[in-house]
């Protein structure tokens, strides 16, 4: 079976750790990533951190197979540098058609005032190899780079093998709900839809597979571009302390994030566009008193009025999941089932 892991708010929700802990915990034979490496996904295992661009965060997990989709985009030099860094090599997998951004299409994006100032793009050539390949121009993909070569296979076959054998994928999903090209906040979204049906079409997987959708929330959202955040947080000092104790600084792109209250409507539509079956919370220790705290009878009050009022709100949301994970802390394991 397939689960999904999908962002509920504008990215950098903690999908990277939902997604560590599930291959850790649970028993994926492959892990999926799709998408552009505009999307950072950072794992922290025992103190030693990962900033993952390309490479699944299941990674963690030495028996899950580790696999890039045909919709997922990278530059070639980037990718090597990381199977490097997590010594993946003798476990990737990479469809033929998954799409290399070229240097071109880098400084295209790069030098468009467009993409940079007016959308805020994180500039690593995404939205311009996106535009290429709708209109059909020269693109390299996969199969055409020679250093890729022991990496190629048939995706699509791969996994649904796996699937018809009984086997379980889990399918990491990048950005959030207010920055699909679809359902979110346009303009100030990213070049592709980024909910759970967009994912398995970019993985070459169908929907009657699925048995989980997680979608992961904070108890704030961030932004790190410009765009809609209902209730922006202006006071410096607050700022500061996201900044800090909650490293809301772009991975990818190094810009401090922009911070707002939780918004309800977001997550509602996050609950029902995604077909959410399961509710991952992460950085429940932005309240204070809830640093590494275990238990949710342990939990500050503020932090368990938050729960308590997610709860109503996904009570009334078709299909009405319930929170599953939560995490106290930045660390893998400070991540738990409740
Ligand atoms: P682009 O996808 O790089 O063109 O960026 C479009 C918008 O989405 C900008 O506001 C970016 O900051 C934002 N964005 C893109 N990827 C991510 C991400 O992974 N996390 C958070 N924001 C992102
Ligand atoms: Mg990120």
């Amino acid at each position: 079976m397939i689960d999904i892991v999908c962002g509920g708010q504008a990215g950098d929700e903690g999908k990277g750790k939902i997604s560590a802990y599930l291959s850790y915990t649970g028993n994926y034979e492959y892990c999926v990533r799709v998408g552009g490496p505009n999307a950072g996904h950072t794992v922290v295992q025992n103190g030693q951190s990962y900033t993952l661009k390309n490479i699944p965060s299941g990674f963690l997990n030495p028996k899950t197979k580790l696999v890039l989709g045909a919709g997922a985009y990278t530059k070639t030099q980037w990718l090597l540098e990381e199977v490097k860094k997590t010594g993946t090599q003798d476990r990737l997998i990479i469809d033929p058609y998954a799409v290399l951004i070229t240097d071109e299409q880098t400084a295209a994006e790069r030098g468009a005032a467009h993409f940079m100032s007016h959308i805020g793009s994180v500039g690593t050539g995404l939205g311009q190899a996106v535009k290429d390949r709708i209109e059909r121009r020269e693109i390299r993909f996969a199969k055409d780079e020679p250093l890729l070569k022991e990496y190629i296979q048939e995706v699509p076959e791969l996994l649904n093998k796996c699937l018809d054998k009984g086997g379980n994928i889990l399918l990491e999903g990048t950005q959030g709900i207010k920055l699909s090209l679809l359902h979110g906040e346009y303009p100030f979204v990213t070049s592709r839809d980024t909910t759970a049906s967009t994912f398995l079409g970019e993985a070459g997987l169908g929907p009657k597979s699925v048995r989980d959708v997680y979608v992961v929330f904070k108890p704030y959202i961030t932004r790190v571009g410009p765009g809609p955040l209902e209730k922006e947080i202006t006071d410096e000092k607050e700022l500061e302390i996201y900044h800090t104790k909650g490293h809301e600084i772009g991975s990818v792109s190094k810009r401090l994030r922009r911070v707002g209250e939780f918004e309800n409507r977001a997550a509602a539509r996050a609950i029902m566009i995604n077909n959410c079956t399961k509710i991952a919370i992460t950085h429940l220790d932005m309240f204070p008193g809830n640093d590494r705290v275990r238990k949710e009878e342990d939990f500050s009050a503020q932090a368990k009025q938050f729960l308590a009022d997610l709860r109503a709100l996904s009570a009334q949301v078709y299909p009405h999941p319930k929170i599953a994970l939560v995490s106290t802390g930045p660390d893998m394991d400070d991540t738990f089932a409740i």
